[in-house]
């Protein structure tokens, strides 16, 4: 086979010194592109079809070329393929296997292709795949929310703002809450996909080849909706990278907040929730505990996935155009957000098998803090005061209640009528947690008729 150059490096040929042993180190990505394997070999035989289709090379080459691929697939799938940091990357370690098992007329491959816009391919192949995996999983979370919720419909929990407990909601509508933010998280990477699936190959370095590339035959060999329309663009945007741990970011916050209430829920404190041993940790020195890891460690993962938002977003800024070679760095953060995102979709659609729900508590935890306060000034609303000094006499009312030690139901009707005359006995039936739960029947609201409805139309949505 040919040297290719001082160095035998695939670009060695205008090199007169070899490199430096610590610039070989630093320079190489393979340990982290090498994951980008098979969207590599996809790719190049995409490639090589293409090529033979345009006469570029001939059928035979192509045929030898992609069948000696198939080979450096099944090579690295045994590990029998060793790699180093002197061949840089994943396209060099390729290449370069490919001409030990098909000979010379490996180094035919790279015609008309640039490793700027074989990259830029490799990971818009990957991230569509990993794209539409994230999908699934986070469509089997809300299933496993929509069973949850489905199975305690009608169990009420208080309702918080600012944490402090504020008035009664169905615990399904809760979980209901959570089933939309990632119907949403869904929406954004479907709506990301369509500007991942577009097909770079062709741009070459930067400025396009003076071969006669067929790209739509490419983009069609490869699946992709649509070729780039702009070479530079197409080795230089990593848009899509940004945007995709955007989402990822957006979706781990959900993921953490959640987390946050699970980790009250389970805490003796409030106990809403008791975490099944399989799905929860001991402490090695405190034998009583029962800690819920699982839940605090995917609050702690949301910070790295995050953290690989501003890394992508640090890396990119101020970038000339076309490639540079910082670009090589997006990958770790691409990677690390990716297996972040799937493991705590999977871990959590898991653990809410195991979750069990203390009903009788988080309704006992209802008649205590006032939850119907406002209830009690719509019900002197619906005897003809207006709202403000409904407000007011309500509020009139929990001060009281508060210095004599009483919830507002335990208040008699004489102390009642002492606040205001327009109160009568049809108070208490009033002001009952679950008549507070059936009056919010506005749409979205968390009355029973309204949250059945709603976990209906999420199983019509999901097809279960
Ligand atoms: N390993 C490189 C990366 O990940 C591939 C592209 C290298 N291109 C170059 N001209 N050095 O970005």
């Amino acid at each position: 086979m040919e040297k290719t150059g001082g160095n035998e490096k695939l670009w060695g040929g205008r090199f007169t010194q070899t490199t430096d042993e610590l610039v070989e180190k630093f320079n190489a990505s393979i340990d982290v592109d090498k994951r980008l394997y098979a969207s590599d070999i996809e790719g190049s035989i995409a490639h090589l079809k293409m090529m033979a289709k345009k006469s570029i090379i001939t059928q035979k080459e192509a045929d030898v070329l992609i069948k000696g691929l198939g080979k450096v697939k099944t090579k690295i799938e045994n590990n029998e393929i060793e790699f180093s940091a002197s061949l840089e990357d994943i396209h060099m370690h390729i290449e370069d296997a490919l001409g030990k098992v098909a000979g010379d007329v490996a180094r035919k491959l790279h015609t008309g292709r640039s490793r700027n816009d074989q990259i830029a391919l490799d990971v818009r192949i990957y991230l569509k795949k990993e794209s539409r995996i994230i999908i699934d999983l986070l469509i089997g979370f809300q299933k496993a929310l929509i069973k949850m919720a489905k199975k305690n419909l009608k169990v009420i929990m208080p309702g918080y703002t600012h944490l402090q407990r504020a008035q009664p909601v169905l615990f399904s509508h809760h979980l209901m809450a959570y089933y939309e933010m990632i119907k949403r998280d869904i929406q954004r990477f479907e709506d990301c996909l369509k500007r991942i699936d577009v097909m770079p190959l062709g741009a070459a370095a930067l400025a396009g080849t003076t071969y006669p590339l067929d790209r739509e035959f490419t983009k069609d060999v490869l699946s992709f909706a649509k070729v780039s329309d702009n070479s530079i663009d197409s080795v230089s945007d990593r848009d899509f990278i940004m945007e995709f741990i955007s989402h990822a970011s957006i979706c781990m916050i959900h993921f953490s907040r959640l987390s946050e209430e699970l980790i009250l829920w389970s805490s003796s404190e409030f106990s809403f929730i008791t975490i099944s041993d399989s799905f929860t940790t001991g402490s090695s020195i405190m034998p009583q505990k029962k800690n819920p890891d699982v839940a605090e460690l995917v609050r702690g993962k949301t910070g790295r996935v995050v953290g690989n938002l501003m890394c992508i977003f640090t890396l990119m800024k101020s970038l000339p155009l076309a490639y540079n070679k910082d670009m090589q760095e997006d990958k770790e953060p691409l990677f690390d957000t990716v297996d972040t995102l799937k493991i705590c979709t999977d871990v959590y659609t898991r653990m809410f098998e195991n979750i069990q729900i203390n009903k009788d508590r988080m309704y006992e935890a209802c008649k205590q803090g006032f939850l119907n306060a406002t209830d009690l000034a719509d019900y002197l609303v619906s005897k003809g005061l207006a709202f403000r000094h409904a407000h007011a006499v309500a509020g009139r009312a929990v001060a009281y209640a508060l210095n004599q030690g009483k919830e507002l139901n335990e208040l008699s009707i004489d102390e009642f009528k002492e606040l205001n005359d327009l109160i009568t006995e049809d108070v208490y039936a009033f002001i009952t947690i679950d008549k507070m739960i059936s009056r919010r029947a506005s749409y979205g609201g968390t009355s029973f008729t309204n949250v059945k409805q709603a976990v209906d139309k999420a199983m019509m949505e999901l097809g279960v």
